[in-house]
Formats: C-alpha cells, sequence, structure tokens
C-alpha cells in the first residue's frame, strides 16, 4: 500500500489521517483555544497530472490533484475504479437533476465590459448558473460525497449506516439545493437547516428531492446564525457535515477548487492571465477554494501568477474586511502575521453584530467561517475587499442578466465590486478581469 495522504489543520497542526469515517473537522476544534481550526488536505504530489485532457467530468478530469482520488489509491482502488465510481455518482446526479458535471462556460464579455466602462474589454465571466443545481455550490458537494463513496467502498464506513446516518447543513439557498440534489444521488438523507425568511419556491424544491427541512427562527439578541448553531448541534449528535464551510468541513473546498482549474486551464488557452479577480463572498467557501485551487495552477506553471484578490461583500456585513484589517495592520511578514491570526481567532473574526439586509442575501453569513485563508489569499495577491451599495448590487444583477446570465444578486456581486472599483478608477487600461456568475436566479 503506498503511504496514505492525510489532512493537518491550519490552524494546530494536527494530523489526520483519513483512515476513520469522516476525516472532516480537526479533533482539536472543541477545545476552545481560539485557534482556526480548518483541516487541509496534503498537497498533491508534483507527480500528479493536472489534468486529464480527454476526461469532461471535472473531478475525473482534475482526479490526481483531489485528495479523495489519492486517498482512494492509496488504499488499493484502482485508477479505473475511481473513474468508474465518480462517472456512476455523476449519472446518478444527472439523472435527478438533468445534468451532470462539465467544464462551465467561461469567455470574455465585451459588451458588458464596456457597459460599465472598463478601460479594457478582457472581462471573463465564468458562468456557474448553469453548473449542476443551479450554482458552483454543487462541486463543493460533490467532492464530499465522493469521498464518503469511496470510504464505503473501501470499508472504512458501514454500508448499513448509508441510510441511517444523516447527512446535515445550514443554508438558505444555494448549498442546500446543491446539497439535496448530491445527497439524492448519493442516496443519502439529508437534513437542511433553513432561516423562516427562505424562499418558498426552495424550500419546495428542497422537499420535492426528499430532504427533511428545519426551520430556524432568529431571535433578538441571538449571536451567530441559529441555522449555524441547529448544524452543529446536529453534527455532535453524528450528522455528517455536507455543508460549505471548511472549519465545518475542511474536504468542501477541494470540489470548489475544480472551478479554479477550469479557469485555469481556459486562460491557459486563451494565453492571458487575470490580472484581478473579484469573488463575492459569504461564508468564504468560494473564495477559499478559487484561491487555492490558483495558487496550485500557478505552482504548476498554467497561471503566471495569482490573479489580486478582490473580495465583495454588501454593505450590511463586512466580518472579513474587519479581520483583513487587522490582519494587514501587523508589521511583520504575512506568515507571522497569519500564525497570530490563526492562533487568535475570536479577535479576527466573530459574528456580525446585528441581522443584516442585502439583495444580496446569499453572502449575507455572520461570518467568513473560512476567513484566514481567503485572507491570507488577499493579502498575498495584493488584493483587498470590496464592499458594493445595494444600488451597485442591483444594477450588476441586470447587467449581467443583460449578458443572457441568469445570475441571482448574489451570484453577480462579484461584478458589483469590479464596478466600484471601476467607478473609482483603480483598474488600469488593459487589465484583465476573472469573475464568477453563478446562482440562477430562482
Ligand atoms: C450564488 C452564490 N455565490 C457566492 C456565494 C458565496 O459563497 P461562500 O458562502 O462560499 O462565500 C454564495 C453563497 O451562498 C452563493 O449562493
Ligand atoms: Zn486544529
Amino acid at each position: 500500500m503506498k503511504h496514505a495522504p492525510g489532512l493537518c489543520c491550519a490552524g494546530c497542526g494536527a494530523v489526520v489521517t483519513g483512515d476513520c469515517a469522516g476525516p472532516f473537522r480537526c479533533p482539536c476544534a472543541t477545545s476552545g483555544d481560539d485557534r482556526d481550526h480548518v483541516l487541509v488536505p496534503q498537497p498533491p504530489p508534483d507527480s500528479a497530472v493536472f489534468a486529464h485532457a480527454q476526461a469532461q467530468q471535472p473531478f475525473v478530469r482534475y482526479r490526481e490533484l483531489l485528495w479523495s482520488y489519492r486517498w482512494s489509491r492509496s488504499h488499493g482502488m484502482s485508477d479505473q475504479d475511481f473513474v468508474t465510481m465518480a462517472m456512476e455518482l455523476d449519472h446518478a446526479v444527472a439523472d435527478i437533476d438533468g445534468r451532470g458535471f462539465v467544464a462551465t462556460p467561461c469567455a470574455p464579455q465585451r459588451t458588458l465590459a464596456k457597459a460599465i466602462g472598463l478601460a479594457s474589454d478582457e472581462l471573463w465571466i465564468k458562468d456557474e448558473t448553469c453548473n449542476v443545481s443551479g450554482s458552483h455550490k454543487a462541486r463543493h458537494l460533490f467532492g464530499i460525497a465522493l469521498v464518503l463513496e469511496a470510504q464505503e467502498r473501501l470499508g472504512f464506513a458501514d454500508r448499513a449506516s448509508r441510510a441511517t446516518q444523516e447527512l446535515a447543513i445550514a443554508s438558505c439557498g444555494n448549498a442546500a439545493l446543491a446539497a439535496a440534489v448530491i445527497a439524492r444521488a448519493a442516496k443519502r438523507p439529508l437534513r437542511v437547516f433553513i432561516p423562516g425568511d427562505a424562499n418558498p419556491r426552495v424550500v419546495e424544491r428542497l422537499r420535492a428531492l426528499g430532504a427533511h427541512v428545519e426551520t430556524c427562527e432568529r431571535r433578538a439578541g441571538d449571536s451567530g446564525d441559529p441555522c449555524v448553531h441547529a448544524f452543529a448541534r446536529a453534527r455532535k449528535r453524528g450528522a455528517i457535515p455536507f455543508c460549505v464551510q471548511g472549519n465545518e468541513n475542511g474536504l468542501t473546498i477541494e470540489g470548489g477548487q475544480t472551478l479554479a482549474w477550469e479557469m485555469a486551464e481556459t486562460f491557459a488557452a486563451a494565453g492571458v492571465a487575470p490580472d484581478r479577480m473579484f469573488v463575492q463572498t459569504g461564508g468564504g467557501a468560494l473564495a477559499s477554494a478559487l484561491v487555492t485551487g490558483m495558487r496550485l495552477a500557478v505552482s504548476r506553471g498554467v497561471l503566471p501568477r495569482l490573479p489580486r484578490l478582490h473580495v465583495v461583500q454588501t454593505q450590511g456585513a463586512t466580518p472579513l474586511r474587519r479581520a483583513w484589517e487587522r490582519v494587514t495592520a501587523h508589521t511583520g511578514t504575512l506568515a507571522d502575521a497569519m500564525q497570530e491570526a490563526r492562533g487568535h481567532r475570536s479577535r479576527y473574526m466573530w459574528p456580525w453584530e446585528n441581522a443584516p439586509h442585502s439583495v444580496a442575501h446569499g453572502i449575507l453569513d455572520d461570518e467568513t467561517y473560512d476567513w484566514a485563508n481567503v485572507v491570507e489569499g488577499t493579502v498575498e495577491s495584493d488584493g483587498w475587499p470590496v464592499t458594493a451599495s445595494e444600488h451597485t448590487l442591483t444594477s450588476a444583477r441586470t447587467l449581467a442578466h443583460a449578458t443572457g446570465i441568469q445570475a441571482d444578486a448574489t451570484g453577480a456581486a462579484g461584478l458589483a465590486g469590479l464596478m466600484t472599483l471601476a467607478h473609482d478608477d483603480v483598474i488600469g487600461e488593459g487589465e484583465c478581469i476573472a469573475l464568477v456568475f453563478s446562482g440562477v436566479e430562482r
């Protein structure tokens, strides 16, 4: 047997082998030591193939970069068996959602660039509204589902528990819908904790997909999101964290990286390199996955450098800006600042004090759960957080629709961030910009 790859906690350094059912959360996360516990898979070796060019399914195409693949191979699963497993799950997803995973379109939008007054027509949009379940969230969850499937096939999880051990997620929309599709495809029960004001059409679809839906009302004086608290209680009772928050399940970041790898390949093929990337950021898993995936693409020479990362939040809640301000106030190196920050989480990230409102309600998370990697990537790439006004968020959605992409205000908020900096004349002539539109309007 090859050496099995482990996962290492970015906050405390604890190493988890993965040879247990569910290597998702740092074992020290409950210690109350104020460290930022997030399990990070051991990176792929230099020998890992970046992309299997003949494969269209992203988890097959980039399989050698995935922890789930390397772990499965180290326990004796053949390359072909992994591909078969991924494709079986993909076909089950397609049966439910009408589509499986393929590379989503990523193209320059020159009319949009002109409409927002950019001094450049290199504005590239990756369209995730046509991804499984209508957003990029399904990528995060397919990655976790592959781990669960592999663990069962290799005898590390009990087959009989599949029908009884619940998966759990807290979400108000796109993540819940994605979880419901993937859980159904994997034939696993799912419990979803949603806020009282969740979109009724989303709730109806969740129920139709067989999810158990629990509504959690926010009460005056509550600290943090009541759905997240209810989710944590379910996890303590034994539910599997089937979520899009890296602190709750470190492996959720990995599937999201397929988005970055697809973008990196697109840019490499077109012979352009993005100078900036604007990312709508709520819990932070999307931005964390993009920055981690792009770092790998840079290390493989697929991209020449990291684009400047601009995380975009609303005026209603900017917990990430608070954390970024505190990290950049350090006088030492970034590594020193991040070590200090990861060691004293509550000085950098804490729940937003009041219940915020925004047209981009999907990025109103009380905390940016994956803040540390995101702040690190922002500083490392010489970017900064951008706060978009409600007016700009609404205009961004309208402009997104004019391109033919029906993203909602949350999913078009990256464009609102770009518009904010373009308005302030920050974007230089000829700069190449990358954005993701996600979350189809429902
Ligand atoms: C369409 C869309 N884009 C972006 C995000 C932000 O993702 P994250 O919470 O991982 O920061 C969300 C989150 O709900 C979303 O629904
Ligand atoms: Zn830890």
